[in-house]
């Protein structure tokens, strides 16, 4: 099956991200989102990166253009009806993604692809909201995606051979690095990262060190390129403590309990970078 039509629904920092990969890479992109302020936002987003990709000389103008010629504004999900392959990037949150996983299950072509960029919801349970389990996937962007060479590739129980096969190939032509993983909470990458933010607030919870010197500490003592607070803040707090959530339940394990801080902030509306503070301030 040739992949050429692609649709990102949620223009948020992963979906605005994902569309503009796939559109660098050649798919004609569309970019879909419930509100029409971040859509706009995403959309504009893109503009400024690729215009700043330019200026550092890492694309021609040339190829900035036909980017973005590549790439549309979708403010409805029946636009997937033209798709070989949907993407998801809303709220990390299984009661929505089942409803939009139906909601495209009823409208994209038969031989469409859907994937999940979750940061660790089943895939099984998300596959089981459609009447095409075995054309349901994980393909795990990380963030900033222009930047971050790694896609973990999830296969529900239902996945087939044949959409695994495409998934992987089609994460070779973005130019990033596939890695398969079994469905299990958290898959890899945030069964290990979360955790440790997790301690890092905690750290801060117990009064052992500030967030600045807890950053300090693990950017010069571990070589991490952003300490463990400043990156929660770039992820989002509130997707943090929703991969927490889903870890803590998943295993049953008390280890994973999320933070109390970590709730307070989010209850508070301190989602981190995007809603302007968390552990730090942000213009
Ligand atoms: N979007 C797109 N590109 C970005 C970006 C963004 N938000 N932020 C930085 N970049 C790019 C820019 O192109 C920049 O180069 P130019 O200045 O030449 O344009 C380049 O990255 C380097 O940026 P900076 O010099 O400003 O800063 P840096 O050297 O510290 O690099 C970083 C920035 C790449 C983000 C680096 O700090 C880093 O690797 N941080 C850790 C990121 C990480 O761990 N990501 C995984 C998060 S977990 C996840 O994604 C999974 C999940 O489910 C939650
Ligand atoms: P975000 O809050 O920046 O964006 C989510 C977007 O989805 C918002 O613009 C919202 O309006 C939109 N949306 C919500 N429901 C929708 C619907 N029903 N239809 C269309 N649009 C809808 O979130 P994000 O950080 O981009 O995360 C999105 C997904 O990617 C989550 O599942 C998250 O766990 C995962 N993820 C996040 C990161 C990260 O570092 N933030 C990394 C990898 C994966």
């Amino acid at each position: 099956m040739t992949i050429q039509n692609v649709m990102v629904i949620g223009a948020g920092q992963m979906g605005a991200g994902i569309a503009q990969v796939f559109a660098q890479a050649g798919f004609d992109v569309l970019l879909n989102d419930m509100n029409e302020e971040a859509l706009d936002k995403g959309m504009k987003n893109i503009e400024k990166l690729l215009a700043r990709s330019v200026e550092k000389e890492r694309i021609t103008e040339e190829e900035k253009s036909t980017a973005l010629n590549r790439l549309h504004a979708s403010s409805t999900l029946e636009d997937a009806s033209s798709s070989d392959f949907v993407i998801e990037a809303v709220v990390e949150n299984m009661d929505v993604k089942r409803q939009v996983f139906g909601e495209l299950d009823a409208v994209a072509p038969k031989h469409a692809i859907l994937a999940s960029n979750t940061s660790s919801l089943p895939i099984t349970e998300i596959a089981a909201a459609t009447n095409r389990p075995n054309q349901v996937i994980g393909m795990h962007f990380m963030n900033p995606v222009p930047v971050m060479k790694l896609v973990e590739i999830i296969r529900g129980l239902q996945t087939s051979d044949e959409t695994y096969q495409a998934i992987e190939k089609m994460t070779n032509q973005l130019s990033k690095t596939p890695v398969e993983v079994k469905d299990f909470p958290g898959f890899v990458s945030n069964r290990v990262l979360m955790p440790m933010i997790n301690e890092a607030i905690f750290t801060v919870y117990e009064g052992v060190a500030s967030p600045e010197d807890i950053d300090t500490v693990m950017k010069l003592g571990t070589n991490h390129p952003m300490g463990p607070l400043t990156l929660a803040d770039f992820i989002g707090l509130d997707t943090c403590l929703y991969i927490m959530e889903v870890l803590h339940d998943g295993f049953g394990d008390s280890k994973y309990r999320p933070c109390p801080l970590l709730r307070k902030y989010v209850h508070a509306g301190w989602l981190g970078k995007k809603s302007g503070r968390g552990f730090y301030q942000y213009e």
